[in-house]
């Protein structure tokens, strides 16, 4: 196994132009790559955070599984790409672990060599493998503002903790923490922590209501709030509040209102 870290979340996205404007206007990100790969009918574009990526993908043709996903799902989260220093290897390794893989070997994509591996075995998750070549360059978030400078966690939706912890923990040599119970929002769930982020796992508590189980009844597992971190959450609110955007439980860093991210549901939270 190695995976050493979250290298970037990729989110799909119909209109990559319109998108951006949420993450290099409103948010100050720089623009780091902005690429189309004609095989692959997809165009790219990267804004870098200081530990983590965000990868916007926009189909450039159709047929591709970007322009189906986008179909069948609308825009929002699309995957997650664990970094590798063996992508080749850890590909083997997860088929044969028996995970059901869209990949089986490398192939040429916009962080050096990448691989997927199937949503179906992975609790609604499209994981990706990604080994950026040695000489990539190294990019930071913004050393100011009020925007976001670094991934938090990612939470995803799952019906059950406890057996995907085991399985993740195992799979992908994530390091769970203490489980956790937050009767006051509903939920249970677990962070499982790989190099500076985290994923967090999260269930509904029997009877709840909210976003969470709307989320599973409607979509099923998978990827769920996308966690940024700010310097200052107070400021951060109070600009994007400036700029016409709903933000809500302000206290807690604040959650944004997807409808103003293109289906992307963030919040912010404080290092
Ligand atoms: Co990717």
């Amino acid at each position: 196994m190695a995976l050493t870290r979250i290298h970037h979340i990729g989110i799909a996205v119909r209109d990559a132009d319109k998108t951006a404007e949420v993450w290099r206007d409103t948010f100050g990100l720089e623009t780091a790559l902005d690429t189309e790969l004609e095989s692959q009918g997809v165009r790219g574009v990267i804004f870098p955070l200081d530990n983590c990526e965000i990868e916007l993908l926009q189909p450039t043709s159709e047929d591709t599984g970007i322009s189906k996903y986008l179909e069948n799902n609308g825009e929002g989260f699309h995957h997650i790409c664990f970094e590798s220093t063996d992508v080749a290897g850890d590909l083997i390794a997860a088929k044969e672990a028996g995970i059901q893989m869209i990949d089986e070997e490398p192939r040429v994509g916009l962080t050096g060599m990448i691989g997927f591996l199937h949503p179906r075995g992975n609790h609604g998750v499209l994981i990706e493998y990604a080994q950026p070549p040695d000489d990539a360059p190294q990019h930071s978030g913004p050393t100011s503002g009020p925007g976001p400078h670094a991934l938090h966690h990612m939470t995803v939706a799952v019906n059950e903790v406890a057996p995907v912890t085991e399985e993740w923990t195992e799979r992908y040599g994530l390091v769970g923490r203490e489980p956790f119970r937050a009767e006051a929002l509903g939920l249970e769930g677990q962070f499982l922590d790989i190099g500076p982020t985290a994923i967090e796992l999260v269930s509904p508590l029997p009877g709840s209501g909210g976003p969470l189980p709307r989320k599973l009844d409607t979509s099923g597992e998978g990827m769920f709030i996308l966690a940024l971190t700010v310097r200052d959450a107070e400021a951060s609110v109070a600009h994007l509040r400036g700029e016409g955007w709903t933000v809500t439980d302000a206290n807690a860093g604040g959650f944004i209102s997807p409808k103003h991210t293109y289906g992307a549901r963030l919040r912010l939270s404080e290092a």
